[in-house]
C-alpha cells in the first residue's frame, strides 16, 4: 500500500515532486491516465468516467489514499465520487482546498460565514472543463466575498506541456494571459488552476508582472496531505516502493517525463 497520486497525464509530477519531498519516507504510486489526456477538452460525463476508472485502479494498487492532482478531475467528479459513496476505508482528496485556504487565509473545516479577505482581484487560469465547472468559483463564495474573479480558460496549453513544446506553450501563456488581461487589467493574484501550469509558472508570473501573486498547487498540496496524515496516520498503508504507472506507451511517457521533470523517471504499463 502506499499513497495514490492521480491525474490525467503529466501535470500531476508536479504535485507527486513537491509530495515526495515533503514526505519522503511515503510511498506513492502515481497514475497519469495519459492514454485519454486532455481531460480538459471533455465533458463533465466523460471525465467522471475516466477518472473514476483511474482512482479505483489505485485503489486496486493498494492505495487506501489517492490524491486527485488534477483540477480538472476534481471539478467535475470529486463531488460525484463522494456523493456516489466510497469504498469503505478508501478517501479520495482533490486539489482545489489547499488552494483556496491559502487564497482565503482559513482552514477548510472553518464553517464561520464567508468573510472579507485582502485579495480582490483574481485572475483563474485552468483548462476549459474547471472553467465551465464553475467549481473553483463555487467553493470561494462558500469562505471569502467581494473577490471578483476572472477565468480564462487555456485552450491548446496542456497538449503543448504534454507534447513538450516549449515555444508553442510558451507563446499560449502570453496569449492566455493578455486575454486574461483584456477583462481583468489590474489582477491582485492568479491561481495556476491546473496541475501542468507549474511547469510554465515563470512564464505566467513574467507575463502577468512581479507584482502579481501567484499561487500554485503543489506546495499548498504537500503541506495539506502532510497535516492530514498526521492526523490520519493509518491512511497512509503500509507499501515500501514509489510506482509511475500510465495508460499511454511507457517508452514515450517515460521519456516525456523525464524531459519535463529533468530527472530520470520510468513509467510501467497500468
Ligand atoms: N492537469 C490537469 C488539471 O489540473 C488537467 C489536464 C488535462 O486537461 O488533462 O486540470
Amino acid at each position: 500500500m502506499a499513497v495514490g497520486v492521480f491525474d490525467s497525464g503529466l501535470g500531476g509530477l508536479t504535485v507527486l515532486d513537491a509530495v515526495a519531498k515533503r514526505l519522503p519516507d511515503v510511498p506513492f504510486v502515481y497514475l497519469g491516465d495519459s492514454a485519454n489526456a486532455p481531460y480538459g477538452v471533455r465533458d463533465a460525463d466523460d471525465v467522471f468516467k475516466l477518472t473514476k476508472a483511474s482512482v479505483e485502479r489505485l485503489w486496486d494498487a493498494g492505495c487506501d489514499l489517492v490524491i486527485m492532482a488534477c483540477n480538472t478531475a476534481s471539478a467535475a467528479a470529486l463531488r460525484r465520487m463522494q456523493e456516489q459513496g466510497l469504498p469503505e476505508g478508501k478517501r479520495v482528496l482533490g486539489v482545489f482546498v489547499p488552494l483556496i485556504e491559502a487564497l482565503t487565509e482559513r482552514n477548510w473545516g472553518d464553517n464561520s460565514p464567508p468573510r472579507e479577505v485582502a485579495v480582490k482581484n483574481v485572475a483563474l487560469f485552468a483548462t476549459p472543463a474547471t472553467v465551465a465547472s464553475r467549481a473553483f468559483q463555487r467553493e470561494l463564495a462558500f469562505r471569502a466575498i467581494g473577490v471578483d474573479v476572472e477565468a480564462q480558460a487555456c485552450g491548446g496549453l496542456v497538449d503543448a506541456i504534454e507534447e513538450g513544446d516549449e515555444i508553442l506553450a510558451q507563446a499560449l501563456v502570453r496569449s492566455h494571459v493578455e486575454a486574461l488581461k483584456r477583462k481583468m487589467p489590474n489582477p491582485q493574484a492568479a491561481i495556476l488552476g491546473c496541475t501542468h501550469y507549474p511547469l510554465m509558472q515563470e512564464h505566467f508570473q513574467a507575463a502577468l508582472g512581479e507584482d502579481v501573486k501567484v499561487f500554485s498547487q503543489a506546495d499548498l498540496v504537500a503541506e495539506s496531505l502532510a497535516y492530514y496524515l498526521e492526523r490520519h496516520p493509518n491512511m497512509q498503508g503500509k507499501g515500501e516502493h514509489s510506482l509511475f504507472l500510465t495508460t499511454g506507451d511507457p517508452a514515450v511517457v517515460s521519456d516525456k517525463a523525464t524531459q519535463v521533470l529533468r530527472r530520470e523517471i520510468i513509467f510501467a504499463a497500468a
